[in-house]
């Protein structure tokens, strides 16, 4: 089937089997392998991407249900190769160590920021990314850093 779409603000059109995961897609297909697959069920939020301005796991979509859709990626949340403030608390602040989660909590956060709803405390930032599992850090230097970074 054919799916046309805008990804990080470049135009894409391709031919993809019916059941292809929007996750493949951007990951096989478009090379965007900053999108990345943990559960492949819905539960880590790993595989978080922004579709028309929401946050979506990209394993629980299929590529053509994209169609038509803006997609933002991980790899399109800098501007001009400068770092978000949000990316600089997170680098600043330890707030990764492996990193297979962060760019799935990134765009997580970048959602709410689209619609200026980021989080101002502990507790609601601990709530904000309740659907993004970290294996690594323990959260503290990740809620560290998304309340340095508040506005
Ligand atoms: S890989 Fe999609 S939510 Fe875990
Ligand atoms: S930094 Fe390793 S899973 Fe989060």
């Amino acid at each position: 089937m054919k799916v046309s779409c805008t990804v990080n603000g470049e135009r894409v059109e391709a031919d993809v089997p019916s059941r292809l995961l929007l996750s493949d897609f951007l990951r096989h297909e478009l090379r965007l392998t900053g999108t990345n697959v943990g559960c492949e069920m819905g539960v880590c939020g790993a595989c978080t991407v922004i579709v028309n301005d929401e946050p979506v796991r990209s394993c629980l979509m299929f590529a053509v249900q994209a169609d038509g859709a803006t997609v933002g990626t991980i790899e399109g949340l800098d501007s001009d190769g400068r770092l978000t403030p949000i990316q600089r608390a997170f680098h600043e602040r330890h707030a990764l160590q492996c990193g297979f989660c962060t760019p799935g909590i990134l765009m997580t956060l970048a959602a709410l920021e689209l619609r200026n709803a980021m989080p101002k405390t502990e507790t609601d930032v601990r709530e904000a990314l309740s659907g993004n599992i970290c294996r690594c850090t323990g959260y503290q230097n990740i809620v560290d850093a998304v309340l340095e970074s508040a506005p």
